[in-house]
């Protein structure tokens, strides 16, 4: 039976009204890196970074998935074989179109992680320094989201899924970012058949068997579609 494994980034996202990382006046064209989206940055000022992450989270809960993150949800209802999705999103919109088991590879706004005891609990809709967590009661909640130098979630059975692939898909992902940058060329030496779904080729569109240029809600119906009849 087929094995699918999906990979999404921000462009898919991006017509459900969430802001992308690296386009023109993206969330890294506003906010620097360092200051946000490290430990170091946490550690710093904590109020900044909860204030990056509350305006995220707020946003997030009022976006609806888009026909790519519904088109996928179907992928895997209706597909014969096992269908992974694995993403570095962390809005929660591929749970909110029906997706099941999806690997949040870079943790979700909607949990909470306390950096004392490792404990995880779900967020509040606003996070602030001084938040206790439930078990220890140590100040030092932070929100459960995988920053610059930590290591990603389920990399273990990531990696397992992309070698026992038969198709994998990279969609709305602009290819800057590692170790997601590197499934397309890792699934394909293991035999499958890769394809780019993305607005514009990404910076690794050559690691691909096959790559399709347009916005991810006409794409990714459209492919969906022609997996199912395969
Ligand atoms: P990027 O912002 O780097 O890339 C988004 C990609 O989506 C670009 O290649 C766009 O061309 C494409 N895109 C934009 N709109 C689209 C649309 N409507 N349909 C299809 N594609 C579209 O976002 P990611 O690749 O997800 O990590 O970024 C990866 C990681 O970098 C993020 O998870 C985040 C960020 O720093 C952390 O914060 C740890």
């Amino acid at each position: 039976m087929e094995k699918i494994v999906i990979l999404t980034g921000a462009g898919i996202s991006a017509e459900s009204g969430l802001g992308t990382f690296r386009d023109e006046g993206g969330l890294w064209a506003q906010h620097r890196i360092d200051d946000v989206a490290t430990p170091e940055g946490f550690t710093r000022n904590p109020q900044l970074v909860h204030d990056f992450y509350n305006a995220r989270r707020a946003q997030a809960v009022e976006a609806q998935p888009n026909p790519a993150h519904e088109a996928l949800a179907r992928l895997q209802r209706e597909a014969k074989g096992e269908v992974v999705i694995v993403t570095q999103n962390v809005d929660g919109l591929h749970e909110a179109a029906g997706a099941s088991g999806v690997l949040n590879m870079h943790g979700a706004l909607e949990g909470a992680l306390c950096a004392t005891c490792d404990h995880r609990w779900p967020a509040p809709l606003a996070m602030a320094p001084d938040d206790q967590c439930p078990s220890c009661r140590s100040s030092t909640t932070r929100p459960d989201i995988v920053w610059f130098g930590e290591m990603p979630y389920f990399m273990d059975d990531i990696w397992q899924h992309l070698e026992e692939a038969d198709v994998f898909a990279a969609i709305g992902t602009s290819g800057q970012v590692y170790p997601a940058a590197a499934f397309g060329q890792h699934a394909g030496r293991a035999g499958a058949h890769t394809i780019e779904l993305n607005l514009e080729p990404s910076v690794n569109s050559r690691d691909f068997t096959e790559a399709r240029h347009g916005p991810a809600s006409e794409l990714v119906p459209l492919w969906v579609e022609q997996e199912l009849s395969r």
